[in-house]
């Protein structure tokens, strides 16, 4: 359960990034410049983004679908690694069209397809990937929290609804031999993802764990892998 100190810091951090006049419209990560719409997930808030487009196995010349793609860094890294066909997919509108900007101002426009969706909601039903994941909104906030901007499904997870509808449906889009990775962090529920994998008849795995050195906490990013139980 989120616990007030993180909960505060993150409600603090969506105000900054929506309402703070003259916010920057790009950001430099992984030694690239990339654009930032306004109501988009910065790249650079926490080290989570970076972590994860550094750590992810890319399946080389295979499909990657990313669910929340946000500015697109993830997404575009992929193309950029070799991967032959990325599928992006977010919730957030303005999202979408950044991780659009981003892919054509990386020359990968060809290979990323930017699509607007609740999880898996606009994929054809057959589509199938090498590597399906999702760096997830980690923050438990209950179901009654007031969910008042856009950003605000960036970070937070009511009742960790979305997590578990991802972990219930995620093997269903997965290719032969396909992989489901999840990005999250010692922020996040632990014991309530286990129980979700539970229900869904699965099992998590830590594939990864990264730590991070920040200014208000040591931070350990966790990627997890979703197998069958
Ligand atoms: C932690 S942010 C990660 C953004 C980006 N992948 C990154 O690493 O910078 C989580 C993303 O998930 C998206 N998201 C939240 N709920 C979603 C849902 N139900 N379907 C699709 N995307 C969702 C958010 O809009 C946000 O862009």
């Amino acid at each position: 359960m989120a616990t007030k100190e993180p909960l505060r810091l993150a409600e603090e951090t969506l105000e900054r990034a929506i309402n703070t006049e003259g916010f920057p419209d790009t950001f430099t990560l992984l030694g690239r410049e990339w654009t930032l719409r306004r109501g988009v997930f910065p790249g650079t808030v926490t080290a989570a983004t970076e972590v994860m487009a550094s750590a992810l196995p890319y399946p080389v010349g295979g499909s990657f679908l990313e669910v929340g793609s946000g500015s697109g860094v993830i997404s575009v890294t992929a193309a950029l690694r070799g991967v032959a066909s990325v599928t992006a997919l977010d919730i957030n509108t303005e999202a979408v069209a950044n991780t659009e900007d981003n892919a054509r101002l990386h020359g990968v426009e060809s290979r990323v397809r930017s699509l607007h969706s609740d999880l898996f909601a606009a994929l054809a039903p057959r589509e199938r990937f090498d590597l399906v994941f999702w760096n997830v909104p980690w923050t438990w906030v209950p179901n009654d929290f007031s969910m008042s901007s856009r950003l605000h499904s960036a970070v937070f997870d009511p009742g960790y609804r979305a997590q578990a509808r991802f972990i219930a449906e995620a093997h269903d889009h997965l290719a032969p031999g396909g992989r489901v990775l999840i990005g999250t962090a010692d922020l996040a529920d632990g014991a309530l993802l286990e129980r979700l994998a539970g229900d869904a008849g699965r099992r998590l795995r830590l594939l990864r764990r990264i730590r991070r050195i920040e200014v208000h906490r040591v931070m350990e990013y966790w990627l997890l892998e979703l197998l069958e139980a």
